[in-house]
C-alpha cells in the first residue's frame, strides 16, 4: 500500500503495513521533536499567555475515531505540533502570572528532553542507576537550600499536593505508633484519637490530603488568621492530644509566613507533629534577603515544597521531606519479595509511587545552572517584579489587598464585580494573564510572579494592559 504520509524528516507508510521505525528514522522523529520544541520556543515570548478561542476550538481535531490501525508517527507529531502548540498556556513566556506556575528553567528543560530519550524508571536504584544517583544529590542539595536539617528522608513526588499527603502520612504513622497503633497494617477503624489543626487558609491541597489519608477535611480545626492569612498565635487554643498541626510558609493569595518558632514551641510541648506547606514560600529561604521569612520552619517535622514552582522545573515536580526517616520509611513501605533489593535507599521506600519518572534528573540540572547564587537572585528578581506591579497599580489608584512580602500581589479595582470584569477582560485582551481569587470574603485579581522569564519589560507592559483594560470596563459599564 501507498504510504499515507510524505514528510521532509521521514516518509513511511504505516497504515496497513505496520512496522517498525528504522534506527535512522528514530533518530530523525526525536530531532523533529526537538526541531518543533524549538520553534515553539522561539515564539512564545511573542504569544497570547493564554490560547486564542479558534485554537482551543481546533483542539478537537485531535479527537479522531479510536485508531485501529498504526499511524506515521511523524505525521502524528505534525499534528500535534500544528493544532497543540496553538492550544498550549504560555507558561514559559514570561507573562503568564496566574495559579504559581513556574516557567521552565532552559537547562532544567533540556535534561527532560535528553530523560525522554532515557525513559528511566526511578522507583528502584535497579531500574535506574543515574535516575536514583541524581535524586540522591537532588534531595541532599534541595535540604540545603531549603534550610532543613541534612538528615531529614526526601522524597521526589509529583507536586505540593502529593509532598502534602506524604509528609501527613508520615505524621499519621509516628503519632499513632506512638500510641501504640499500627496504622499501616490495621487502618484507622478503632485506633487512638489523633487531632488536626490547620491554618484557617490552609491551602486546599492540605485538606485534600488528609481527606485522602483518612484524617478528614472537616475534622480538622481551623486556626485562626489574621488579614495577612497567618495564624493569631495568641488565640492558639489548648492542645488536648498528640496532634497534627499544618502550617503554612507561603499562603497562595498573599504570600504570608505563619510564625513558625511559636508554632513549633506550642506543638512540641504537647508531643505534636507540625507539617509546613512551603510549596513556593519555601524557596525564601535560599535567598538572603528573604530568608528571614521562613526563621523557624526547620524547628518543624516534615515539609512540603514544590519544583515546579519557584525552582522553575518542568511539571511535575514536588518535594516530601520528614525530619526522622523512621517515620516516613514505614508509611510508605512497600512490601513484596522482589522488591526487597538491598541496603540502600530504595526511592519507592520513601513516596507513594513505585514506578516513577525520574524527576531528579531535572532537579539536578536545574540548581546546577543556577548555583545557590542564581536561585537566590530568582528568588529576589521575582519578588522585586512583584513589589513593582503593586507599586504601579497603587500610583494608579487601586488597591493592593495584601503586604507583598515574596511574589504574590492581590488587587482590588474596586467592588467584587469590577474586580471580576478587569480580570475576566485582561485575560480576553491577552498582554498577560492573572487569575481571580475570593480572599477574606473579597474578590481580588491574583499576580503571581513566579517564572525566570518574567522581565521589567514584561511588567510593565501588563501593568499598562490591566490600567487601559480597567478603564474600558469602567467606561464601558457607565455608558450601560
Ligand atoms: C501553598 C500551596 N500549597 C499547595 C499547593 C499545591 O501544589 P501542587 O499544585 O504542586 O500540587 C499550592 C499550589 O499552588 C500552593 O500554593
Amino acid at each position: 500500500m501507498a504510504p499515507t504520509n510524505t514528510l521532509e524528516m521521514g516518509t513511511i507508510g504505516l497504515q496497513e503495513d505496520a512496522r517498525e521505525l528504522t534506527r535512522h528514522e528514530e533518530q530523525q522523529l526525536f530531532l523533529d521533536a526537538a526541531k518543533r520544541g524549538s520553534e515553539y520556543l522561539k515564539g512564545v515570548r511573542d504569544r497570547s499567555p493564554f490560547p486564542a478561542e479558534e485554537a482551543i476550538e481546533r483542539l478537537r481535531v485531535l479527537d479522531t475515531d479510536l485508531p485501529r490501525n498504526p499511524e506515521d508517527p511523524f505525521a502524528i507529531l505534525r499534528e500535534l505540533d500544528e493544532f497543540g502548540s496553538p492550544g498550549t498556556v504560555a507558561n514559559s513566556g514570561g507573562r503568564y502570572f496566574g495559579f504559581v506556575i513556574g516557567g521552565a528553567l532552559p537547562a532544567a528543560r533540556a535534561a527532560t528532553v535528553l530523560a525522554a530519550a532515557w525513559d528511566q524508571n526511578a522507583g528502584f536504584r535497579v531500574l535506574s542507576p543515574i535516575g536514583t544517583f541524581l535524586e540522591d544529590i537532588s534531595l541532599g542539595w534541595l535540604a540545603k537550600l531549603l534550610g532543613l536539617p541534612a538528615t531529614a528522608a526526601g522524597a521526589l513526588v509529583t507536586g505540593a499536593t502529593m509532598a502534602n499527603f506524604t509528609c501527613l502520612a508520615a505524621a499519621r504513622h509516628e503519632l499513632l505508633r506512638n500510641l501504640g497503633w499500627d496504622v499501616e497494617a490495621d487502618g484507622l477503624f478503632g485506633a487512638p484519637e489523633i487531632s488536626v489543626y490547620v491554618s484557617e487558609d490552609s491551602h486546599t491541597s492540605v485538606l485534600k490530603a488528609l481527606a485522602l489519608l483518612g484524617l478528614g477535611r472537616a475534622r480538622a480545626t481551623r486556626l485562626a488568621t489574621n488579614g495577612q492569612s497567618r495564624i493569631v498565635v495568641s488565640q492558639l487554643p489548648k492542645i488536648e492530644r498528640p496532634s497534627i498541626i499544618c502550617v503554612q510558609a507561603g499562603d497562595v493569595n498573599t504570600g504570608a509566613f505563619d510564625d513558625a518558632s511559636e508554632l513549633c514551641a506550642w506543638a512540641h510541648d504537647s508531643a505534636s507533629w507540625v507539617h509546613v506547606d512551603g510549596a513556593f514560600g519555601l524557596w525564601a529561604a535560599a535567598s538572603p534577603r528573604k530568608s528571614h521569612l521562613t526563621a523557624g520552619f526547620s524547628e518543624a517535622d516534615s515539609w512540603a515544597c514544590d519544583g515546579h514552582k519557584w525552582l522553575n522545573v518542568p511539571y511535575d515536580s514536588g518535594f516530601a521531606f520528614v525530619r526522622r526517616a523512621e517515620a516516613l520509611r514505614p508509611a510508605m513501605a512497600a512490601e513484596g519479595a522482589y522488591l526487597e533489593l538491598g541496603q540502600q535507599r530504595e526511592p519507592s521506600h520513601y513516596n507513594p509511587e513505585l514506578s516513577r519518572r525520574a524527576r531528579g534528573i531535572e532537579v539536578w540540572a536545574a540548581i546546577r545552572s543556577l548555583g545557590r547564587t542564581g536561585i537566590a537572585e530568582l528568588i529576589d528578581r521575582t519578588c522585586d517584579h512583584a513589589a513593582l506591579f503593586a507599586k504601579r497599580l497603587k500610583s494608579a489608584g487601586f488597591e493592593i489587598l495584601n503586604e507583598v512580602v515574596v511574589n504574590q500581589v492581590l488587587v482590588s479595582f474596586g467592588s467584587d464585580a469590577h474586580t471580576e470584569a478587569v480580570a475576566k477582560a485582561l485575560q480576553r485582551e491577552g498582554t498577560c494573564w492573572c487569575g481571580l481569587t475570593l480572599w477574606k470574603g473579597r474578590r481580588a485579581m491574583r499576580i503571581s510572579v513566579s517564572s525566570w522569564s518574567t522581565t521589567t519589560e514584561d511588567v510593565e507592559a501588563s501593568v499598562a494592559a490591566m490600567i487601559g483594560v480597567e478603564r474600558i470596563v469602567r467606561e464601558g459599564s457607565q455608558r450601560s
